[in-house]
């Protein structure tokens, strides 16, 4: 073999090794970045010998070109579906083991038939065709004759193996089984994508059935798809084992994701017990499941069996209660969370969903609510799977109340916050609307709180969870400013609060009393400002009172402060009940040096985003910016429409080109200078105030 394909077909084999260990068995053996190596080897080498790709390289997993429509396909064995069985609790199982006790013609005295029980998953049936252990061809279920060609994008779930894990594969081998979204798969989806205000999946199941009818096989790609076999379609050039037990297990050694929640044993006692187990275990799983199946094991009794029009006598599902049911939205209220986050919460009439009776659901926030367009009086769908939440899925449209109920609009609905009464806003880029009494309102007190005491803020050691916990909870303590009016006495009464310990606390309040600007900045847990922030803060107005008087335009000449930044500490200090307790610590003598600051608000710059590029004849690149920040401007490092001026040295390249492509100003050190000094002038006559 040549040197080049030889390694190649290593590099695969060891990747999909990896793969297989961490998507299907859940334990890595390498690390992210080992495994990116060889991934990243593999793309090298493929590219450059493109006559070396095949079909089953992991690389070909990512996604190739949108279709305009999925292609037919003929099942050559037709995708059955199974009978439900209706019959609650274990009547179900006795019943379908009666009837096929019957068919088989067996008599009391003859023994158990050998069941096998599997879980019901609840995605999207699919046909895997493997031929010579290559997959060829995937399809969904369609009519159970005719299905869909989605090879494409079942390439891209990455427990399905592209290869099968044998010596001697079979000529043909059809594995059919169901494309499903484990539950925190799902999650963890729709966090990031509210997160980046894209559309959420609306459950497991349609995810996973719409991940697979997607045109585009990228976009598909993203969606975290898993795969669990559960049979046979179309098999050529391999003796099947004898039991569907078997199988399965014969595909587990494959490669093949088989889920290890089944059972095999005699009679309906076996699948009984099976129905309790799981039914008493469902909201744990990871996934989703709709129910169990049960299966006749032996494969030649399955033959014997056969079927009655489109459903096989061997099989039968058994269901669980539904985790979906209707009902109305009697009302929108909203909770406030610890970091002051509005939650809208659907008030909604009674109902019996996922095994509890269900009263409110989460709605998000105003952005889930718009999209899903949720209004008081409407009919919903209503999901509780696990121990999540239960959530709104969508509303029934055609069910809607007329005429039209109103939007929902959290801002018009909840202008102050139900906890405080301080305002409530919603800042640029985010999904939350919050209460800004962050220091006042009782659902932020005990955040606020820690982190007012931690190390980094006002480091009042000795203040910690379960001690701000107790303050908070017995009414000693409602804002900061109270923690310096505690006593001895106060202290001694609450629990694992011994004298010596109440006093080091007394002593650590006392202490941090003398602190930074930078730190009570900081400690004040304003939204959005760290303790970075807080630094640049402190530093550019040298005092509180300029940093609380300050306007929008003065906060965006502080370095590194942008539009989102500067309305959150305008928001903050808009909130009377804020200034409130920043004055009642002041009066409780926290104190800082002040300066006068840098002042540069009103520097000639102010305002302006300067980019240096090249070498400058006499100022080096920290001199150059460090200059133009104290003129109030910005030094950002790429050019784009938004750049002022660009300053150009001695081999200057990119930058520069790209200045002159956008007729941006270009200036050389003289030029930067010249301006300088306009400022030093203007801020003579503005420091003279
Ligand atoms: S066996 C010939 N086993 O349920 C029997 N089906 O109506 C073929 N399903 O859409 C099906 N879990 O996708 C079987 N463990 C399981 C299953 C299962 C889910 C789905 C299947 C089909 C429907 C059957």
């Amino acid at each position: 073999m040549p040197v080049d394909l030889a390694r190649v077909t290593a590099l695969r084999r060891e990747i999909e090794r990896h793969n297989h260990a961490y998507y299907v068995l859940d334990a890595p053996i390498v690390t992210d970045a080992e495994y990116d190596r060889l991934f990243r080897d593999l793309q090298a080498l493929e590219a450059e010998h493109p006559e070396l790709v095949t079909p089953d390289s992991p690389t070909q997993r990512v996604g190739g070109k949108p279709l305009d429509a999925f292609p037919k396909i003929r099942h050559a064995v037709p995708m059955l579906s199974i009978r439900t069985e209706t019959d609650t609790e274990a009547s179900g199982a006795r019943a379908f083991d009666a009837r096929v006790r019957r068919e088989l013609g067996l008599g009391e005295s003859d023994p158990p038939v050998e069941y096998s029980a599997e879980l019901k998953f609840d995605g999207l049936a699919i046909s895997l065709r493997y031929e010579h252990g290559m997959l060829v061809q995937a399809a969904t279920r369609g009519d159970g004759e005719t299905g869909e060609e989605v090879t494409q994008n079942i390439r891209t779930v990455h427990t399905i193996p592209l290869r099968l894990d044998t010596e001697s594969p079979p000529a043909v081998l059809e594995v059919r089984g169901e494309v499903f979204i484990r539950r925190d798969d799902f999650e963890r989806y729709n966090a990031k994508q509210r997160e980046a205000g894209k559309p959420t999946l609306v459950n497991p199941r349609n995810g996973a059935a719409g991940s697979i009818r997607q045109l585009d096989p990228q976009l598909a790609a993203q969606r975290p798809l898993s795969f669990f076999a559960y049979g046979l379609g179309e098999v050529q050039g391999w003796p099947q084992p004898a039991t569907h037990s078997a199988t399965l297990d014969a595909l587990e050694k494959m490669g093949v994701p088989v889920c290890a929640e089944r059972t095999t044993g005699p009679g309906a006692a076996t699948l009984v017990a099976f129905h309790d187990d799981i039914a008493a275990r469902r909201d744990r799983l990871p996934f989703d499941i709709d129910g169990v199946v049960y299966k006749v094991d032996r494969v030649d009794l399955q033959r014997e069996l056969g079927f009655v029009t489109r459903e096989p006598r061997w099989a039968v599902a058994h269901k669980f209660p539904a985790q979906e049911q209707l009902t109305t939205v009697l009302g929108i209220e909203v909770q406030v969370g610890r970091t002051g986050a509005l939650t809208p919460v659907a008030r909604l009439a009674p109902v019996f969903v996922g095994g509890v009776t269900v009263t409110n659901a989460t709605l998000h926030n105003q952005d889930e609510i718009d999209r899903k367009d949720v209004r008081v009086g409407d009919t919903v769908i209503v999901r509780r799977a696990g121990d999540v939440i239960p959530e709104v899925v969508s509303v029934v449209m055609e069910r809607r109340l007329q005429p039209e109920p109103s939007r929902f609009d959290i801002l018009q609905a909840y202008p102050v916050c139900p906890e405080c009464g301080s305002h409530v806003v919603r800042l640029e880029g985010e999904a939350a609307a919050r209460c800004t009494g962050g220091l006042y309102c009782p659902a932020q007190r005990k955040q606020a709180l820690l982190h007012f005491a931690g190390r980094r803020a006002m480091d009042i050691e000795g203040l910690g969870d379960k001690l701000v916990d107790q303050l908070v909870d017995r009414g000693l303590v409602r804002t900061p400013a109270d923690v310096y009016g505690l006593s001895l006495d106060a202290l001694a009464g609450l629990d694992r609060m011994a004298e010596k310990s109440a006093a080091n606390l007394l002593q650590a309040v006392e202490s941090s009393k003398a602190t930074t600007l930078a730190r009570f900045i900081f400690s004040l847990g304003i939204r959005n400002v760290g303790e970075t922030t807080a630094k640049d803060l402190a530093k550019h107005f040298g005092s509180l009172d300029r940093l609380i008087g300050a306007a929008e335009a003065d906060l965006l000449a502080v370095r590194d402060v942008g539009p989102i930044v500067a309305q959150s500490i305008l928001q903050f200090f808009a909130e009377p009940h804020n200034l409130e307790v920043v004055s009642k610590l002041r009066a409780a003598a926290v104190h800082w040096p002040e300066s006068t600051g840098v002042q540069q608000s009103t520097g000639i710059l102010a305002g302006k985003t300067l980019v240096l590029t090249g070498a400058l004849p006499t100022l080096t690149r920290d001199a150059a910016k460090d200059l133009i920040e104290a003129a109030g401007g910005k030094v950002a490092g790429s050019v784009s429409k938004k750049t002022d001026y660009v300053v150009a040295g001695e081999e200057a390249g990119s930058k520069l080109v790209k200045a002159q492509e956008l007729g941006v100003a270009i200036l050389d050190e003289a030029g930067l200078l010249t301006l300088l000094a306009a400022n030093n002038n203007n801020e003579q006559h503005v420091l003279d105030f």
